[in-house]
């Protein structure tokens, strides 16, 4: 398998310019098999995601051309087929995303049940209450579920998450805008995402309010039409790099951001002394001016500190002055990468979702091993500043979210380089 082979770096410099949102780009995809007219979407990451998303669509019946580099149309003019084959949506959970559309298109959808992967169960109960709330009825078969709407399709209601979850808010989101009269999903998630989601939908025809608050109404409507669309910068990637800042004591100009997408990260790293200039669409992050100290993180749900940064954050704050603590609340298992970074030398406790971590780690590079996207980025954050190399493995879970990974991080001077299959 490919490796990440990372060498003890000088602070990084430079500039690095941010892709669209993996997170934002899969919904959007999805959105666009609702209409039958061709949807254009720019700013689209170069990621496998991306590409498997693209596999399911065309399995459905979407015809997907790139126009140019990071821009795509998808037309789907008719869809040929409701059910999402096992051997696509096994590579990724998001690809549930394509159960709204195809109900509220088709009023049908059959998908096989996503697996849990290394961060927890991940379960899908929310997303199908609320597709059942607008009258689909659930059909559990062997490792797959169906939804069926009614003859007379869905009916809109009112809906309520038990949990912010992004994918179901999203998920009924797309299954709602053509459904008979008004749904309002209460309790909704309020990402930046679901934001870019329902301004898309709006383009081709929805009339969605109140997205990126807690309460979203949705007035369905008969038909949508196509539109075009440009997917908002990616706020995990670019935390990423403000912490691959904080953590070399470098110096990065991170430009094409959302600035008020990054406040939770940019408040955390200021209380540690990392000094953060913001502009309009960019800012400066400066590791390089003083000491940096401990904190504590909370993962929430948006605007809470977000749970994608969590271990990236981590791996900083092995290196600075003082014990911190971190407290996951969103996913059960998501310290896979703690046992890694001990392996390279760092002092952290864990109980239950609670880490304590001592500062001042002189880290070591060694063999690690990324079990998910994040968690990778993670440690080659920390192989960046560890003494020696560190090989990471696993790495395709990196690839599968971080658009040229490391073509950027080269740029900003890091010494680190791929080897291909061993
Ligand atoms: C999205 O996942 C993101 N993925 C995740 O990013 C992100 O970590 C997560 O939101 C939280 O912000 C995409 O957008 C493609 P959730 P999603 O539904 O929608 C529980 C990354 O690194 N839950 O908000 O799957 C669930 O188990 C990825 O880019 C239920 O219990 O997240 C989890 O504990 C990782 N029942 C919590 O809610 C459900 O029906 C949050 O999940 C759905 C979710």
């Amino acid at each position: 398998m490919a490796k990440y082979i990372v060498h003890q770096s000088d602070p990084l410099k430079g500039e690095v310019v941010i892709s669209g949102a993996k997170n934002a780009v899969l919904p959007l995809m999805a959105a666009a098999l609702l209409s039958e007219e061709t949807c254009i979407i720019r700013d689209v990451p170069e990621l496998r995601d991306v590409a498997f998303m693209r596999e399911i669509l065309t399995s459905l019946g979407s015809e997907i051309e790139e126009l140019e580099a990071n821009t795509i149309s998808i037309t789907t003019e008719d869809i040929l087929s409701t059910e999402a084959q096992f051997d696509l949506v096994n590579k990724m959970r998001a690809s549930i995303l394509v159960m709204g559309p195809l109900l509220a298109r088709k009023g049908r959808a059959k998908m096989p049940l996503p697996g849990g992967c290394a961060i927890g169960a991940r379960p899908i109960d929310l997303h199908l209450k609320g597709l059942e709330a607008l009258g689909a009825e659930i059909i559990f078969m062997d490792s797959y579920v169906e939804a069926r709407a009614g003859g007379q399709g869905l009916i809109g209601d009112t809906i309520y998450l038990d949990f912010p979850s992004v994918g179901a808010t999203e998920n009924i989101m797309m299954a709602a805008v053509l459904a008979e009269g008004t749904t309002y999903i209460e309790n909704a998630a309020e990402e930046p995402e679901i934001v870019d989601l329902a301004n898309f939908l709006n383009k081709m025809g929805a009339r969605i309010k109140g997205a990126g608050t807690d309460t979203i109404k949705i007035e369905g409507v008969k038909r949508l039409g196509g539109a075009k669309h440009t997917v908002i910068p990616d706020r995990i990637e670019a935390g990423t790099f403000m912490l691959a800042a904080a953590i070399s004591r470098g110096h990065i100009h991170i430009s094409n951001i959302v600035p008020d997408h990054l406040k939770p990260i940019t408040a955390k790293l200021r209380e540690c002394g990392v000094r953060i200039e913001v502009g309009d669409e960019e800012m400066i992050v400066r590791g390089d001016l003083g000491p940096q100290s401990a904190t504590d993180i909370k993962t929430l749900p948006y605007p809470g500190f977000p749970t994608d940064i969590q271990s990236p954050f981590m791996a900083f704050l092995t290196t600075v002055e003082g014990a911190s603590t971190v407290i996951e609340t969103v996913f059960e298992n998501r310290f896979m990468h703690v046992s890694q970074l001990r392996k390279m030398g760092a002092s952290i406790e864990t109980a239950g979702n609670k880490a304590i971590i001592k500062g001042n780690s002189n880290l070591r590079g060694t063999q690690v091993m990324a079990t998910d996207l994040r968690a990778g980025a993670a440690l080659v954050l920390a192989g960046l500043v560890a003494e020696g190399t560190t090989e990471v493995s696993e790495i395709y879970h990196i690839e599968r979210g971080y658009e040229k990974f490391i073509e950027k991080f080269r740029g900003l001077g890091a010494q680190i380089e791929k080897i291909e299959d061993c």
